[in-house]
């Protein structure tokens, strides 16, 4: 029997490996949501102590480290590569307490986000340029959407390549994990456009429209990485491409 997550990794390859625009495409997100539905901290092998330490930490004993003139910089976030090929990236972030991942796009990208450990508040926005070039405009009018509050018990979010692309995720309550499974993989090109670019933004309010600014990297937010340490996978898939 296949794991919890070796099924969300076929869903995941069957519904973004073909075309985004059939109706069996819509059906197999759905499918695809609820499989992320069924993950948990124990499906993915997170290591619970990573809610506390980085991987640097992690990996070096807490005596070492006191001893040491050594000033070392927790990073806030961690992210565990679980799978990553031209069609899909899966991977989990943990969050530290505190922890936020700064408002940033998803450029042309579906994105599914199953909270695993604790809660987080999502901030979204729609950009109303559809014209990926036009986003390099200084100012993006967007549509800021009501944020939510999502945690473990709650059903995966999704965000689509326009609907809801930005978003900021940030801790409540002390640290949070989720799985992030996203399509195409940022390290994929945006045909006929090129380099699939992850941006940050600030919002700035003009009058009373809700406009972002494009922002350099945010100087206080970096991850470290972390072996995915959960069940093994198999993956015997053929592509429809
Ligand atoms: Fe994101």
């Amino acid at each position: 029997m296949s794991s919890k997550i070796e099924c969300v990794l076929k869903q995941a390859l069957t519904t973004f490996s073909g075309s985004y625009t059939s109706k069996a495409f819509h059906d197999n997100l759905i499918k695809l949501k609820r499989n992320a539905n069924e993950l948990d901290a124990y499906s993915v092998g997170l290591d619970f102590r990573l809610l506390r330490w980085d991987a640097y930490e992690l990996n070096n004993s807490l005596d070492k480290l006191s001893g040491s003139t050594f000033i070392h910089h927790q990073a806030p976030v961690t992210y565990i590569g679980v799978f990553e090929d031209q069609h899909v990236s899966i991977g989990v972030f943990v969050l530290r307490n505190g922890a936020k991942i700064p408002l940033h796009d998803h450029p042309y990208m579906y994105g599914v986000l199953k909270v695993i450990y604790g809660k987080v508040k999502l901030q979204s926005y729609t950009p109303k340029q559809n014209d990926y070039s036009k986003l390099n405009d200084n100012n993006i009018s967007a549509i800021k959407l009501a944020p939510i509050i999502v945690g473990e018990t709650d059903d995966p979010c999704v965000l689509c390549p326009i609907e809801g692309n930005i978003h900021q995720v940030d801790t409540i309550d002390g640290p949070a994990a989720f799985v992030d499974i996203l399509a195409p993989p940022y390290k994929t090109d945006i045909p006929k456009v090129g380099k699939r670019i992850c941006r940050y933004f600030k919002e700035v309010n003009i009058s009373k429209d809700t406009k972002l600014t494009i922002t350099s990297h945010p100087i206080d937010y970096w991850s470290d990485t972390s072996p995915y340490t959960g069940p093994p996978f198999t993956i015997c898939f053929e592509s429809k491409t």
